[in-house]
């Protein structure tokens, strides 16, 4: 693992929300932690005219709703805002750069980590001027946010673009989901436990749900998230980044390309679903108005700062197929929507059941085991076994019976990181596993292209479902063909 140096981290787009509600948290925790390098500095850069006093009071307001109660104290607060200051410059404007480039010259040996928290559109721009303004050197890092184009064209182009002034070595493109505990626990449990290693295929495995539910709905992006929708927002990146963690074969090792070749290889080896298939294969749904528990929720049309009846996904299922000889009939069914009933990641492996049953007849279709990965909203894993129900009075009935690993009851009293904190910290390092490389994304935006491209017609069909639920009625349909249900659904 490489020694973190002394790093200044330049911040663009630093008053917008992913930097006041992720980016100073996840800083100061890891400040809090003491694993913010000695020396560091952090440049906050956006178009806005303010100062670094106005900026310090800003991130102090944002720090004291976004950080963990329990973790937030003076004394850290001032050590981290004294790391802080504010640069106005308009990232359009070339010789604004020149700003810059005096702070950073300012120290020597430095470490520099430009972090673009702004409209990928900016992103080659930006590059461009800073290299005008020589800010990059061979050490520098440079962070991309999601997302990362609009197709497979605008990515490739934005990475392009990045590319002229910084390697892949020197990029990392982040998936936040990459950094959840979970997800990498996913890596343990595969790959450190013989007993999942050698059933890990179509021999063992009858089926594979991953569902990311979100019970927020749009929370005030509805023009940035209508131009997206569902399938570009959560599809293109969360929900296929976990897909090829499940799927993917063994990696030689830990290093960042061993694992980013497997997944590649599994986002080449998705199945594209053809117009015909995708009545069977796909469902998008659009969130209407409807009731949670507490409060009556507006449908999306009717969002603030909505404009038109538009028809944007707000939800989308798919059974989708890997072509491989690990996944060859093994159904992937994905769904994630937003204002579900309630926020639920999880990835559930549906193993399938025993060749010869000699317990009751009725009983045979519970018995088969399951593994349910929880990402969200507690991070655990469980595995449902069958047991026999107690008592002496009956013949040998089983019962499914959880063997569960709640991460907070297990590990309590120590903390899990959030997302954004890990991976700042990986960027410091300069360890690339948890990032995607640009094949990745390619190839993931090559695949939703294809799904996307009939969407315009008239055969396309956007099923309506009330806010509150769990999504269209019709996503059931593409799961019960195959004489499933989704987990936990009655
Ligand atoms: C973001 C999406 O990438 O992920 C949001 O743009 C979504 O629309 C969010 O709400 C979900 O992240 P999490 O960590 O809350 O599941």
């Amino acid at each position: 693992m490489n020694t973190p140096t002394a790093t200044d981290f330049i911040i663009f787009g630093a008053l917008g929300d992913l930097s006041q509600r992720k980016l100073l948290p996840s800083l100061y925790d890891l400040e809090k932690d003491q694993l913010i390098p000695e020396g560091s500095r952090i440049l906050c850069l956006a178009r806005q005219a303010s100062d670094t006093d106005s900026f310090r009071q800003k991130a102090t307001a944002s720090l004291q709703i976004h950080v963990d109660e329990d973790r937030f104290n003076q004394q850290t607060l001032q050590i981290l805002l004294e790391r802080i200051c504010y640069i106005q410059l308009d990232f359009s404007q070339a010789e604004q750069y020149s700003q810059l480039e005096t702070q950073l010259s300012a120290i020597a040996n430095q470490q520099r980590i430009f972090y673009y928290a702004t409209a990928a559109e900016f992103f080659g721009t930006i590059s461009k001027h800073l290299a005008q303004y020589n800010c990059i050197d061979s050490a520098s890092r440079v962070v991309l946010e999601k997302p990362l184009g609009f197709d497979r064209e605008s990515s490739t182009l934005i990475n392009e673009e990045v590319g002229q002034y910084f390697t892949e070595l020197q990029t990392y493109r982040i998936d936040h989901y990459l950094g959840k505990e979970t997800v990498q626990n996913l890596l343990a449990l595969r790959f450190a436990n013989p007993i999942f290693g050698t059933q890990w295929n179509q021999n063992y495995i009858s089926h594979i749900e991953i569902t990311i539910a979100e019970s927020v709905g749009i929370e005030g992006r509805w023009s940035y998230f209508d131009k997206a929708g569902q399938m570009r927002d959560m599809v293109q990146n969360h929900l296929l980044q976990l897909l090829a963690l499940v799927a993917m074969d063994p990696p030689n090792d830990l290093s960042a390309d061993s694992i980013r070749d497997q997944k590649v290889k599994v986002l080449k080896q998705l199945k594209s679903i053809s117009l015909a298939e995708q009545k069977d294969s796909v469902v998008c749904g659009q969130y209407d108005s409807g009731n949670n528990d507490t409060e009556l929720l507006p449908g999306y049309n009717s969002e603030p700062g909505a404009e038109g009846n538009s028809d944007t996904e707000t939800f989308v299922a798919i059974r989708a197929e890997i072509s491989s000889w690990r996944w060859a009939g093994v159904p992937f069914y994905l769904r994630t929507g937003k204002r579900m009933k309630q926020k639920l990641t999880q990835i559930i492996v549906h193993f399938k059941q025993q060749p010869h049953f000699i317990f009751d007849p009725q009983q045979r279709d519970l018995a088969s085991n399951k593994l349910i990965l929880s990402l969200q909203p507690n991070e655990g894993v469980s595995l449902q076994v069958q047991t026999k129900s107690p008592g002496i009075n009956n013949d040998i009935q089983i019962q499914p019976t959880i063997l569960d690993l709640n991460f907070n009851q297990e590990f309590s009293g120590v903390r899990t990181p959030h997302a954004y904190e890990r991976l700042i910290l990986e960027v410091i390092k300069g360890n690339q596993y948890l990032f995607v490389r640009r094949d990745e994304i390619e190839h993931a935006w090559a695949w939703c292209d294809d799904l996307m491209q009939h969407w315009d017609s008239s055969e396309h069909i956007l099923h309506k479902y009330p806010a509150g639920s769990w999504g269209p009625t019709e996503s059931a349909m593409i799961i019960r063909k195959d004489n499933r249900q989704w987990f936990g659904e009655n």
